[in-house]
């Protein structure tokens, strides 16, 4: 874990402009982030790029749960990715990025370790 006073938050978007259950890709310090809100309107992100499929397409992903995980599944092919930890629950041995997000005064911020 990076020490707090290395990263910064950078703003994404306003919580209204992300549809419950859907994401927005934002380029945050030169990376693609894929942004999700939930059903219960709480906010997550992960690295956009699908390591399956190869390409930056998780934000066009489909939100849900598993059991009781928040989820998103990739639109290429279907692995799905747990929203608080990157985890592939299709194969445990791949992971994708989890950054930290904040909301506040009803706009979204990720928070990101300069490049
Ligand atoms: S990588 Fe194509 S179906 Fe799994």
């Amino acid at each position: 874990m990076t020490a707090p006073s290395t990263q910064r938050l950078v703003a994404i978007c306003r919580l209204d402009d992300i549809d419950p259950e859907g994401g927005v890709a934002a380029l945050v310090g030169g990376e693609v982030v894929a942004v999700f809100r939930t059903y219960a309107d709480e906010v997550l992100a992960l690295d956009n790029y699908d390591p399956f499929g190869r390409a930056s397409v998780l934000s066009r992903g489909i939100v849900g749960t598993r059991g009781d995980r928040d989820v998103v599944a990739s639109p290429l092919h279907k692995q799905v990715f747990d929203l608080r930890t990157g985890v592939c629950l299709d194969d445990e041995t791949v992971r994708v990025a989890v950054h930290p997000v904040v909301v506040r005064d009803g706009v979204v911020h990720v928070e990101i370790a300069p490049a």
